[in-house]
């Protein structure tokens, strides 16, 4: 059975003076059986971040690593340096890949990188507006995951507790959210792109997230899908009430699948 995960992506705010506590607020107020927790706060609080989760069980992520290991790369962070700070990272998320030109192949060999240092990777894919008004969505996903899975070994991967995050680029921060039928229409497409990659009965344990405008008012839309196994949230969760509603929302699915003991 696949784990509902709820990931917390804090983008581009707090500071390591406030992170510890709002983090430790989250936790506190998002404990539910059966429900993968983790936080993905700016490398600089994440040391705040591990110290004030001491003794919960949420993870903690970055949201993006150098794709190789050291060398002359001012101003970048490689998964070395994460050991004792991070368990998770986020890789290829839509902003990364519009602001900082991030390839597929560039987010491939960042997944190595990922997979070698024992970080587990959501990896994000997800097609702008244009394409998606077009009907091309299942085919960009497609190419997006062929261009950072293919040649690498889903053994290997899966082992690494690879997670997918389908987050349409249209609704990142925009109040529009997927909905719910579309996203397991396209959870199921992704599984389906990952079977000629060598990934054969491992496609279907993978989890797959919904990213976009997820709040506690429309995660059930998301979670009320078999296909979809948990949200990767950006606005909202920089909010414990909204984190609240979200995690409790995830519970009734974890229940329902058996995940809460
Ligand atoms: P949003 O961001 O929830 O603010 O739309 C989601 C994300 O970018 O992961």
């Amino acid at each position: 059975m696949r784990p509902i995960v709820i990931a917390a992506n804090w983008k581009m705010n707090t500071t390591p003076a406030d992170a510890g506590e709002l983090a430790r607020t989250i936790a506190s107020r998002t404990r539910v059986p059966g429900v993968t927790r983790v936080i993905c706060p700016p490398y600089v609080s994440l040391a705040a971040v591990r110290d004030a989760l001491s003794g919960e069980d949420v993870g903690v992520g970055a949201q993006n690593i150098h794709h190789e290991l050291a060398g002359a790369f001012t101003g970048e962070i490689s998964a070395l340096m994460l050991d004792g700070l991070a368990t998770w990272v986020i890789l290829g998320h839509s902003e990364r890949r519009a602001y900082f030109n991030e390839t597929d192949s560039l987010v491939g060999r960042k997944l190595d990188r990922a997979v070698d240092a024992g970080l587990r990777p959501i990896l994000c894919v997800g097609e702008v507006l244009a394409d998606r008004e077009s009907g091309r969505q299942t085919g960009i996903v497609d190419s997006q995951l062929r261009g950072a899975l293919e040649g690498r070994d889903p053994v290997a991967l899966a082992a690494a507790g690879l997670v997918i995050a389908y987050e349409p680029v249209w609704a990142i921060g925009t109040g529009r959210n997927a909905s719910g039928a579309d996203a397991a229409a396209m959870a199921d497409a992704i599984r389906a792109a990952l079977r000629p990659l060598g990934w054969g009965g491992t496609a279907e344990a993978t989890p797959v997230l919904y990213g976009g405008s997820v709040t506690s008012t429309n995660i059930g839309d998301f979670l009320g899908e078999p296909a979809i196994d948990g949200a990767l949230i950006g606005g909202a969760s920089l909010k414990p009430d909204e984190m609240a509603g979200i995690a409790a929302r995830a519970g009734l699915t974890a229940a329902a699948r058996g995940l809460a003991t």
